[in-house]
């Protein structure tokens, strides 16, 4: 009886008091957030508490760090969340979300981790984890050419795991094989088969999440609004996923990859000048990445510029069509290597011998990545001309650091509707992603390179979409704005929104009030509600 009474003063103390339970020490918000798990799942508080962790836990550092990818966000400093939750069943997160609600903490959800700027496991504000690693089962059904992929798995495992059961058969994402899918297909996901195939969630057949109620709904409990929603529109806005049901995609039993490197005194401005008129037009089933780096070569800083392949057939075939298309590419056959699907995955991955490679690798969660990264994005709607490539190599070298990617478009991308998912940038004639990586830990050298990157976008301007200027929600950029949370989070958010989301935003804000009105899901960069009405 008196434990009842207690915990009703503690209740009422919450409801009363709602800012104040960020000050209650976090001792006392782990045992109440513990005991409402245990009951909730109905399982003894000594097993749930391997499943939950408070900083005086002696494993939370090393569960914090299994999925930070990035080590701006892994020092000293970097602000820790009040609690992690493993979860281990769907009960589990159901649980952690009602458990979760009353305490007034941003609640951030991580899969894989790869957010580029941390938002998955870090806040100003007070906050928890979700770590889904867990919920990792991957199961291919080839009769009925589809998959359920759980959140918690990454890129790699379902490579895997299609591997093991067809060699002419993929799924179109990321190049990165320790993605997760939670984060990667809520935001979109795309990879090298884009010009044929479109966006992973071109691909959706089914999915599962837990709603601000704590409900599991698939997509017919949900609804196709919603449904709409998390094909795209950003994880963390409008429940846990805990999976999706996908469909898998045609690959041939051979596939030919290749990699061609030009300087500026071997035709470097033409051919990437060039490029532009061919790599968004050309055959469906080729998809040439472009990447543009400032180097020192003999002594002198130049830029390099290489092409990186992938093509959904024989080797004697892509050189004839780039020996009329792009003859500035030089390509010849001893360029190219043919192997299977699943072997080009590998080689994407930087396997040089990707044939000679073990499969398993792509299993491989425990990767020692600690390097240093910023990215951010743009679009490209009509060809740079020939001086601007010239002036950007210019401003390249000035730099020095900061390398681009351009990512091709249109083929598959350009016969779906911009609305058809929350991705809106269907018609573009490529893709920019800025990137830089270092290795030392000092603040000013960080500063010096998130300003390079900022130099750099501001640059572009000129050559890139406008009104809004786009940007890819998965190459998370926080320069491009974020919100506080408070009474004008609708203004804010709609900065970074109609960049990412276009007129899409429109729909996903009405969907977002109408499935989470309280904005218990949010992040940063997650869709706001309506601003209510006065
Ligand atoms: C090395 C590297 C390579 C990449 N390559 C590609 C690429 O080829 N193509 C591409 O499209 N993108 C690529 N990306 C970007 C990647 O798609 C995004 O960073 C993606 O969001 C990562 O998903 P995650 O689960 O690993 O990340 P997390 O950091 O775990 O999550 C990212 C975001 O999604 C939310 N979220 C995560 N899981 C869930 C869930 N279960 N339910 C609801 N919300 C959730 C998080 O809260 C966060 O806001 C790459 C990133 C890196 C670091
Ligand atoms: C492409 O092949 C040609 C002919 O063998 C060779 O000279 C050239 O160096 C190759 N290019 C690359 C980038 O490997
Ligand atoms: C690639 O494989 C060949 C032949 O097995 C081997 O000689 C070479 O060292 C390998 N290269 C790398 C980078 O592993
Ligand atoms: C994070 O820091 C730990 C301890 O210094 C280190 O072992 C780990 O590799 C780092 N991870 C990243 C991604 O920087």
């Amino acid at each position: 009886m008196p434990r009842t009474f207690v915990s009703v003063v503690f209740f009422l103390l919450f409801l009363s008091l709602p800012l104040c339970s960020l000050s209650q020490p976090s001792n006392s918000v782990y045992n109440t957030f513990l005991k409402c798990f245990s009951k909730k799942t109905k399982t003894p508080r000594a097993q749930i508490a391997k499943n939950v962790f408070s900083p005086t836990n002696p494993s939370y550092s090393t569960i914090l760090r299994a999925y930070i990818r990035n080590a701006r966000f892994n020092t000293s400093t970097t602000p820790k969340p009040t609690i992690i939750v493993t979860p281990r069943s769907y009960s589990h997160v159901s649980a952690a979300v009602l458990c979760s609600k009353p305490l007034n903490f941003v609640f951030k959800i991580r899969s894989g981790g790869h957010d580029y700027d941390g938002l998955s496991y870090v806040s100003d504000k007070p906050f928890f984890v979700l770590d889904m690693s867990n919920l990792r089962d991957v199961s291919v059904d080839v009769p009925s050419n589809s998959a359920w992929i759980s959140a918690g798995a990454t890129l790699g495992e379902v490579y895997y795991r299609i591997f093991e059961k067809s060699r002419v058969h993929g799924f179109p994402a990321g190049v990165c094989p320790t993605v997760g899918v939670g984060g990667h297909l809520s935001g979109g996901g795309y990879g090298n088969m884009l010009r044929r195939f479109g966006l992973s969630v071109d691909h959706l057949i089914d999915a599962r999440i837990v709603d601000v109620k704590g409900r599991v709904l698939d997509r017919r409990g949900m609804g196709e609004d919603l449904f709409w929603a998390i094909s795209g529109g950003g994880g963390g806005s409008f429940g846990v996923v805990l999976g999706y049901k996908i469909r898998l995609v045609p690959v041939p039993p051979v596939v030919t990859v290749f990699r061609v490197e030009k300087y500026m005194d071997s035709g470097a401005v033409d051919m990437v000048h060039k490029w532009q008129y061919v790599g968004p037009k050309t055959d469906r089933n080729l998809f040439m990445r472009m990447l543009i780096q400032p180097v020192t070569r003999n002594k002198v800083k130049t830029v390099r510029a290489s092409v990186v392949a992938l093509f959904l057939g024989r080797a004697d075939d892509v050189v004839s069509l780039l020996a009329k298309e792009l003859p500035e590419l030089a390509l010849k056959k001893e360029n190219c290597t043919e192997m299977t699907w699943f072997q080009s995955a590998l080689w994407w991955d930087n396997r040089v011998n990707a044939t000679q490679t073990d499969p398993k690798v792509f299993l491989d969660r425990n990767l020692d990545s600690s390097s240093f990264g910023k990215r951010k994005s743009d679009y490209v709607a009509t060809e740079i001309p020939r001086n601007g490539i010239e002036s950007l190599f210019k401003k390249m070298i000035e730099l020095g650091k900061i390398g681009l990617v351009f990512n091709p478009y249109g083929g598959r991308m350009a016969e779906i509707a911009e609305d058809a998912t929350p991705f809106p940038h269907r018609n573009m004639l490529f893709k920019i992603q800025y990137s830089v990586n270092w290795k030392d830990s000092s603040a000013e050298i960080e500063k010096g390179y998130l300003n390079e990157a900022k130099e750099l976008h501001s640059f572009m301007t000129r050559f890139v979409s406008k009104n809004p200027r786009s940007a890819y929600l998965n190459y998370r950029d926080v320069d491009i704005g974020v919100n506080d949370h408070g009474k004008n989070s609708y203004k804010e958010g709609e900065v970074y929104g109609r960049m990412y989301f276009g007129k899409n935003f429109d729909r996903l804000v009405k969907i977002k009030t109408k499935v989470d009105p309280g904005n218990f899901f949010r992040n940063e960069q997650s869709i706001p509600t309506l601003p209510r009405k006065l």
